[in-house]
């Protein structure tokens, strides 16, 4: 069985990409699913003097080791001021200290959604680029804009067109798996 760990680049509880990732993570037949919750891991903002003085927090050591026990990582990444949350960017700085291998070469299908009609695409874009820059497997990306008119949690992605972009882009996944 494959596992799968997904979370949502957000650190709200009522996340829109954390629904979004624990949805897609749920539609790969026979995985075993992680849902990662970022509020979980406890991390002061990067700051490298006091990471040469005081090493790396242990949960930035755990959430990586976690990343490494995948066969797959799906990311739903939130849009705030045209990037990064800053509670991604920051366990985002911490892992990629650790080591040069970032995410372990995983296969990885980023997404992005947002309340409004750009479906968080500019953070999408930055995503897609850093991440596949540093990482040799396969890395799928689909943005959904107008989360709350385009998604339902029992029925999934319900314009026929972006379901059908969502699939290819999954299937595209699944098959490195
Ligand atoms: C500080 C802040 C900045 C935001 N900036 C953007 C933005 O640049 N683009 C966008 O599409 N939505 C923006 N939004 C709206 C978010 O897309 C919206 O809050 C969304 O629900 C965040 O995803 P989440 O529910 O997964 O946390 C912003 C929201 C906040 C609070």
């Amino acid at each position: 069985m494959k596992k799968i760990v997904a979370f949502g680049a957000s650190n709200s509880f009522e996340s829109i990409n954390k629904q979004l990732a624990h949805y897609t993570a749920q539609q790969i037949p026979d995985a075993a699913v992680q849902l990662l919750d970022l509020n979980d891991y406890e991390l002061p903002i990067y700051h490298p003097d006091q990471a040469k003085e005081k090493g790396i927090p242990q949960d930035a050591k755990n959430f990586k080791e976690t990343l490494n026990t995948a066969d797959g990582i799906v990311i739903s990444f939130a849009e705030y001021n045209g990037s990064y949350t800053a509670v991604f960017k920051n366990i985002f700085d911490w892992i990629s200290v650790i080591e040069k291998n970032i995410w372990h070469d995983k296969p990885m299908f980023l997404l992005a959604t947002s309340p409004g009609g750009r479906g968080a695409i500019q953070v999408l874009e930055m995503a897609h680029l850093r991440i596949s820059r540093a990482n040799t497997n396969r890395v799928e990306q689909f943005s959904l804009p107008n989360f709350h008119t385009n998604f339902d949690p029992t029925k999934g992605i319900l314009e026929p067109e972006l379901k059908a972009a969502f699939e290819t882009s999954l299937k595209a996944f699944m098959e490195v798996l």
